[in-house]
C-alpha cells in the first residue's frame, strides 16, 4: 500500500471524477449549472428546460424542449402493475423505503436498459442506437418519477391512483396525481405548481454529493440506470443529507417555541442536539439555494398563511448565524429548511424527502450519462484502504480459546 494515504472521513477534499455538468463555490456561496447561475435559472427557467440544460448541455430550442418535454410526459404513465407492487407494502411504510424499492422494480420493465443482458458496451460505445436507449431511460426515469411518488403516497392512504389529463405542466401533473389536499378533481394553483416548480429546479443537482457519488458508484459496474438511481435514492434518504428535511421540521416541533431556542442551540453546542438544516461539507457561507428558498416561501406564506413554526425556525435562524460555536465552524443554513414550504402546501412530512428525489433523479441521471460517454470508457470505481488490522496468525482451535 505504498503512497496511500487515508482521504481521512468521508472522502474530505477528494475529486473522483472530471465534471462539466455543476459548478459549486463553497467559499463565495456560488451554484452554477452548466455555467448559469442558479438564481437566473430559478427566475426564469422551469424544472424540465433545467433537467435538458443539465443532462444535455445546452438551453433547448423551442423544438428540442417540445420533444424533451413531450417524451418525459408520455413516458410518465406506469404499468397497471405497479400499484400491487405498492399495495405489497405496510400501510405504515415510509415513502422513501417504497421509492428506493420501485426504481429498482421498475427496471424489471426495460431489459432493453440492461447491459448485463444486452452486451456490455450498451451505453459507452455512443453510436446513435445506445444514445437512444439511453434518453429514452432518461424520459422513464424522470418521467415516472412522479408517478411512483404519488403512488408511494395514494396507496398509504388506501386511495387508487389517478393517471394525470394531458396538457399539465411536469409539477402540475405531479400535483394532480398527487391530490395531497384530497381536492378529486384537482384544481392547479399557478402559486404553488410555481413554487414546487422553482424547489424542484434548485434541487436538481448539486455536483457529486452522497446520492450522487452513489450513483456512479453503482453505475460504474455497468448496472442498468434504474438499479443505480435506486442506490441514490437510498443514500438521499439519510438524515445528514436528503432526509435533513425531513429532519428539520422534527426538530423545529421538538422545540416547540422561539422561547425555547436558547436552551436547545445549549444543547447542540453540548453535542446532545443535532441542527437540521445547517452546515454543509462544501458551502463555507450560506448555501445560495436557502435565499431562493426564503424568496419562495414569502410567496408560498401568501397564498397558504404563516406557518407557527416560522417563528421558531428565524429565531433559531437568527440565534446561531450569531453565535460564535456555529461561525467558527462555518455553519450556515442549508437548502433543506424548504421543509417548511412543503409542510404549508400540505405534505405530509415524511414525504419531503420524496420531493428532494424527484428532481435529483435528474441530477443522477445527467452525471450517469456523462460518465458513460466520458473519453476513454467508464472504469469501476473501486477505492483502495490503508489496513490497520492484526498481523498474521494462525488459528486456534475452539477449546483453546478463552
Ligand atoms: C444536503 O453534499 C451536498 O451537496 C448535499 C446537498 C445536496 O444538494 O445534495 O446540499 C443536500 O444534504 C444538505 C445537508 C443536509 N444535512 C443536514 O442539514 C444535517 C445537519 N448537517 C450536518 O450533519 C453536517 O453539516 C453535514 C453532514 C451536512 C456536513 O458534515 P461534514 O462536512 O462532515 O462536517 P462535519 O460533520 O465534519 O462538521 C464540522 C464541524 C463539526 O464540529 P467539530 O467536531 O469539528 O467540533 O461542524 C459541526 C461538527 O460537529 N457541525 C454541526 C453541524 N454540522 C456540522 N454541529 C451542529 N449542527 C450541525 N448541523
Amino acid at each position: 500500500e505504498k503512497g496511500l494515504r487515508v482521504q481521512d472521513k468521508g472522502f474530505l477534499n477528494t475529486a473522483v471524477i472530471r465534471s462539466e455538468i455543476t459548478y459549486i463555490d463553497g467559499e463565495a456561496g456560488v451554484l452554477r449549472y452548466r455555467g448559469y447561475p442558479i438564481e437566473q435559472l430559478a427566475s426564469h427557467s422551469s424544472h424540465l428546460e433545467s433537467a435538458y440544460l443539465l443532462i444535455y448541455g445546452s438551453l433547448p430550442t423551442r423544438e428540442q424542449f417540445k420533444h424533451f418535454e413531450s417524451e418525459v410526459m408520455r413516458h410518465g404513465v406506469m404499468h397497471a402493475d405497479t400499484e400491487g407492487f405498492f399495495r405489497s407494502f405496510r400501510y405504515d411504510a415510509h415513502p422513501m423505503s417504497m421509492l428506493t424499492s420501485a426504481f429498482s422494480m421498475l427496471g424489471s420493465y426495460y431489459s432493453e436498459a440492461n447491459p448485463s443482458l444486452q452486451g456490455q458496451r450498451l451505453y459507452t460505445n455512443g453510436d446513435q442506437a445506445s444514445l437512444a436507449t439511453m434518453d429514452r431511460q432518461i424520459y422513464r426515469l424522470i418521467g415516472k418519477a412522479t408517478a411512483l411518488a404519488a403512488m408511494a403516497y395514494r396507496v398509504r392512504q388506501g386511495r387508487d391512483f389517478v393517471t394525470p389529463p394531458v396538457g399539465l405542466s411536469y409539477t402540475g401533473s405531479f400535483l394532480y396525481q398527487m391530490d395531497h389536499l384530497g381536492e378529486e378533481n384537482y384544481t392547479p394553483n399557478p402559486v404553488l405548481e410555481k413554487a414546487l416548480d422553482v424547489l424542484f429546479l434548485i434541487h436538481a443537482d448539486h455536483e457529486l454529493n452522497a446520492s450522487c457519488t452513489t450513483v456512479l458508484q453503482t453505475a460504474s459496474s455497468l448496472v442498468d440506470p434504474y438499479s443505480a438511481i435506486a442506490a441514490g435514492c437510498a443514500s438521499l434518504y439519510g438524515p445528514l443529507h436528503g432526509g435533513a428535511n425531513e429532519a428539520v421540521i422534527r426538530m423545529l416541533v421538538s422545540i416547540g417555541s422561539p422561547e425555547n431556542v436558547p436552551a436547545f442551540i445549549e444543547a447542540v453546542k453540548r453535542r446532545e442536539k443535532t441542527l437540521s438544516g445547517f452546515g454543509h461539507r462544501v458551502y463555507k457561507t450560506s448555501d445560495p439555494r436557502s435565499f431562493i428558498v426564503r424568496k419562495t416561501a414569502d410567496e408560498v406564506f401568501k397564498v397558504t398563511g404563516r406557518d407557527a413554526l416560522l417563528e421558531t425556525a428565524m429565531a433559531l435562524h437568527d440565534a446561531a448565524m450569531k453565535d460564535e460555536y456555529f461561525i467558527k465552524r462555518k455553519l450556515a443554513p442549508n437548502v433543506d429548511f424548504c421543509g417548511l414550504i412543503y409542510r404549508a402546501m400540505g405534505f405530509p412530512m415524511d414525504f419531503f424527502p420524496v420531493l428532494f428525489v424527484v428532481p435529483r433523479v435528474v441530477g443522477w441521471l445527467a452525471h450517469w450519462r456523462q460518465m458513460m460517454l466520458q473519453e476513454g470508457g467508464v472504469k469501476i470505481w473501486r477505492p483502495r484502504q490503508v489496513y490497520v488490522g492484526a498481523g498474521k496468525r494462525d488459528y486456534v482451535p475452539v477449546e483453546q480459546r478463552v
